[in-house]
């Protein structure tokens, strides 16, 4: 399969048939195919907090790249009413989800006067998400479960728009998956994360069994199809640098690498569960 810089719009949006045909299940279990799911949204959550705390009463917008169907643009409208959000979503049918789950939570009047829905690819530059966000001061950029399928060359465009939309000072929060330099620790944290979605869509967790139940009859079918996922698409790269893990001067380039290279002057990782973690920058 070709790298995912060199795919055209169709084919990349092929990727995610969850947000695509599927989009209205997505919400019914997505604990079921990422381990620690929950926690790493929270994890997402205080870093903006703190990030928010520091900013006295200055107002603006954030920025959710892979906004799907909401899961941290809702909760951060709802907690900052001084803020509005730009919420950017390769797939339309995501972005369909998404109005109906903010006016239902806050209300028509929010999703037409705090919410911008951009179709777009992050990867792209120039990007679509530029002149959308051009008057307006982005005081941070979240992500989730989303740039996982770039690669190198696609994720540092997105990083380097990223950085340019957002201001000095302002952080950028990813709750995603990411690899390990270590070729033989990043199979076995790929085959963890298969083997738990397998358990999960077979026999799950107690505090899991309500989202099993709600997927029925289709479970099976989304089990599988999330594998296949897992097992065509997701293309992680390690946090850490080459040299920080590997003896041999080789190795790829790590994210807090591509991160720093784009513009930002810190970059930490305060959560990481195998493949799931959150990487923190600030411009
Ligand atoms: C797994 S969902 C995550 C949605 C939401 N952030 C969450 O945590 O529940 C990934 C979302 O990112 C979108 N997406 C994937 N690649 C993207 C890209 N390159 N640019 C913009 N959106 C993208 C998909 O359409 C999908 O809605």
């Amino acid at each position: 399969m070709p790298q995912y810089s060199h795919m055209d719009e169709r084919a990349r949006r092929d990727h995610y048939f969850y947000a695509e045909a599927e989009s209205d299940l997505y919400d019914a279990a997505p604990d079921l195919n990422t381990p620690f799911y929950t926690v790493a949204h929270q994890t997402l959550q205080e870093l903006v907090a703190q990030h928010v705390s520091s900013l006295s009463n200055r107002s603006g917008c954030f920025l959710d790249v892979g906004s799907g169907t909401g899961a941290e643009t809702i909760p951060l409208l709802e907690k900052y009413q001084r803020f509005s959000a730009v919420a950017l979503d390769i797939c339309p049918p995501m972005h369909r989800q998404l109005e109906a789950n903010v006016i239902a939570r806050l209300g028509l009047q929010a999703w037409r006067e705090r919410c911008t829905a951009l179709v777009g690819d992050i990867a792209e530059r120039p990007n679509p998400a530029t002149n959308a966000i051009a008057d307006k001061s982005v005081q941070f950029v979240v992500s989730a479960f989303t740039l996982h399928h770039l690669d190198e060359a696609a994720k540092l465009n997105a990083f380097r728009t990223i950085f340019e939309l957002t201001e000095e000072g302002g952080i950028f929060v990813n709750a995603d998956l990411y690899s390990f330099q270590s070729p033989y620790f990043a199979k076995q944290a790929e085959n963890f994360l298969i083997k738990w979605i397998d358990r999960q869509h077979t026999d799950p967790e107690p505090h899991l069994r309500t989202q099993f139940d709600a997927l029925g009859s289709r479970q099976e079918e989304f089990k599988n199809r999330w594998i296949d996922h897992v097992q065509k698409y997701n293309c992680p790269l390690p946090v850490e640098s080459r040299s920080d893990a590997l003896a041999a001067p080789v190795g790829i380039t790590g994210e807090a690498e591509l991160l720093l290279r784009s513009g930002f002057r810190e970059v930490a990782c305060p959560m990481r569960y195998w493949q799931v973690g959150v990487v923190w920058a600030r411009k």
